[in-house]
């Protein structure tokens, strides 16, 4: 058995399988819809249910109120259709070659960049590649069906390897295995590209780029890009972390705004209080940005980092008047 969802005011249609979630089947019939986290957390799903019926069958999950559902709201990356439907959503994009698959890697070389923080470099068989777009995140296929999400930092014209920022996490499954035990030449294997972060380039608006953590990575893969196909469009890039060692690759954003005028560059210490020497930018990152662009309403902001700094930087953002279609971000949820 199965249901066909529409997309309200396209030519978009879709069939999905019982029991299958509807980002999923938009997915195998190639199309992009908004989504980040997939687990039901985020909220970058959310959407309209114009005509028909959903379930979830795990309850409501938690990027959803009981307000919101009444309403005709749903989280798409979570509700199975109980009927045909018609939806609304915010954004949907054919996604030509960008479809997920299942590959294997091997680990080439592993640096360490910050006492928490590793960067990875995987390298795929010699007969395959990953067709994504910057921005984009990968997850690991784990035993016992789970699932560890990191984004790529690397750009699709320079990608010989994938490279990925990796967290140590206190009793981390995976970035446990990551620190302790995982050695160069290590075979893993992933899902991927995933998500739909990534530049928007039908637009010449300045763009602010803001990374919290190890949410620099996928910023970094915009940057790149950007760079690389000579985007002229000001960038000011904020970077925030608790404290100095996690800036652990300052040097990069650095040169990009000493080398490019259209670029500026902020770093931000959250808890920068055992550091004399730091003369730079202290608090919340996001309200960082509002400090230097009280008025948001002509700007891109793309940003990328754990569910606690999106949810108040959407709210800071749209106070300072932008607009909610021109907002973009990556919320990751660090699993143990
Ligand atoms: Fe659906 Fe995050 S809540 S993608």
């Amino acid at each position: 058995m199965s249901y066909q969802v529409r997309i309200a005011n396209t030519d978009h249609a879709f069939d999905v399988d019982d029991g299958e979630r509807v980002i999923d089947a938009a997915m195998r019939a190639g199309l992009m819809l908004p989504y980040s986290c997939r687990g039901g957390t985020c909220g970058t799903c959310m959407g309209d249910v114009v005509e028909g019926h959903i379930t979830y069958p795990d309850g409501l999950p938690p990027a959803i109120d009981s307000e919101q559902d009444e309403a005709g709201k749903a989280l798409f990356c979570q509700a199975r259709p109980a009927s045909d439907l018609v939806i609304r959503v915010g954004e949907v994009r054919d996604a030509g070659d960008i479809r997920p698959q299942r590959l294997p890697a091997r680990v080439e070389r592993i640096e360490d960049c910050a006492p928490d923080v590793r960067r990875v470099f995987l390298r795929l068989p010699r007969d395959k590649r990953l067709t994504f777009l910057p921005g984009q995140y990968i997850d690991f296929l784990l035993r016992g069906g789970q699932r560890r999400s990191f984004s790529l930092a690397n750009t699709p014209h320079d990608d010989a390897l994938l490279e990925l920022h990796i967290r140590h996490l206190p009793g981390g499954l995976f970035s446990g295995y990551v620190f302790n035990d995982m050695k160069e030449g290590a075979l893993l294997r992933f899902e991927g590209p995933l998500g739909n972060f990534f530049l928007r380039d039908d637009s010449d608006r300045p763009m602010i780029l803001m990374g919290g953590g190890t949410g620099f990575s996928p910023v970094k893969g915009i940057v790149e890009q950007a760079l690389h196909t000579g985007v002229k469009r000001p960038m000011h890039i904020y970077w925030g972390a608790r404290a100095r060692p996690d800036l652990y690759l300052d040097s990069l954003p650095q040169a990009w705004a000493e080398e490019h005028s259209n670029i500026a560059y902020t770093p931000v210490l959250s808890d920068p209080a055992t550091d004399d020497e730091w003369k730079g930018a202290k608090g919340f990152v996001h309200e960082q940005v509002v400090r230097d662009h009280p008025d948001l309403s002509g700007f891109d902001v793309y940003m990328s980092g754990p569910p606690p700094m999106i949810n108040a930087a959407k709210a800071a953002f749209t106070a300072a008047g932008l607009p909610a279609d021109r907002l973009f971000y990556d919320s990751f949820e660090a699993a143990p």
